[in-house]
């Protein structure tokens, strides 16, 4: 039978014309979207996943091939992906990319003036288990400039892209942090007019999977497509 997707409410996914996020109003379709319904290999499978996975991507700290371990504080991330009605989302593909401690991607694109680490690449890619949960090991990215406008600061922030059970359930998203002192001035993060879906992407701090002497915990928690989901990122 053919998956149907609840409705969403308005103001969970930021407009595709966001001004204050400046670049957006280049990419922004002008014309009104065309509703294709989904077909039945769109909405049930087949998904990528594990094929497209490189052992040891869960641990960003140590990435293959370097001599040594990431500097910045240790983070152990993790989560539940479930679907609209809190059921899990088995064997999703979870991949993500971030800036290191000094706020420097490894991209030739970036020209923050901060230093690259040389044991730390940012990129991780892990599975959902059977009760859809997910972690990595990694460290807190830092708060880097961007040309938005003067003086302007992303959040500290990691990058989420998930695969669900098929195409249609493709989530491209940012977790942030609680009590960034930078997220009000975000307009990526306030392009989300619904302010409970916005806080949907600030993780919470985990003392409970906190490890002693080592590494805080943050947990983040998905929901792919329906009325509770988390919202996409400004469109890109
Ligand atoms: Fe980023």
């Amino acid at each position: 039978m053919q998956r149907v997707f609840a409705p969403l409410p308005d103001g969970v996914y930021p407009a595709n014309d966001t001004p204050a996020y400046r670049s957006s109003a280049r990419r922004a379709p002008r014309e009104p979207a065309v509703l294709a319904p989904h077909t039945a290999s769109e909405t049930l499978g087949p998904r990528p996943g594990a094929e497209r996975l490189v052992a040891g991507l869960g641990d960003l700290t140590r990435p293959a091939g370097a001599r040594g371990e990431a500097l910045g504080q240790r983070l152990l991330v993790h989560g539940r992906v479930t679907d609209e009605r809190g059921r899990p989302e088995r064997r999703a593909l979870v991949e993500v990319w971030q800036a290191n401690a000094a706020g420097r991607y490894l991209h030739d694109g970036d020209r923050h003036d901060a230093p690259l680490d040389p044991n730390f690449t940012g990129r991780g890619a892990v599975l959902t288990d059977d009760d859809g949960r997910y972690e990595f090991l990694t460290i807190e990215p830092g708060v880097y400039p961007w040309g938005n406008h003067h003086n302007a600061w992303r959040p500290r922030h990691i990058h989420f892209s998930l695969f669900g059970a098929a195409w249609a359930t493709r989530l491209v998203t940012q977790m942030y942090f609680p009590g960034d002192p930078t997220l009000p001035f975000d307009p990526i993060f306030m392009g989300i007019a619904d302010v409970a879906a916005r806080e949907r992407l600030v993780s919470h701090f985990d003392l409970e999977r906190t490890q002693p002497d080592y590494a805080l915990a943050f947990r983040f928690d998905i929901v792919l497509r329906g009325a509770l989901d988390t919202p996409w990122e400004a469109p890109a």
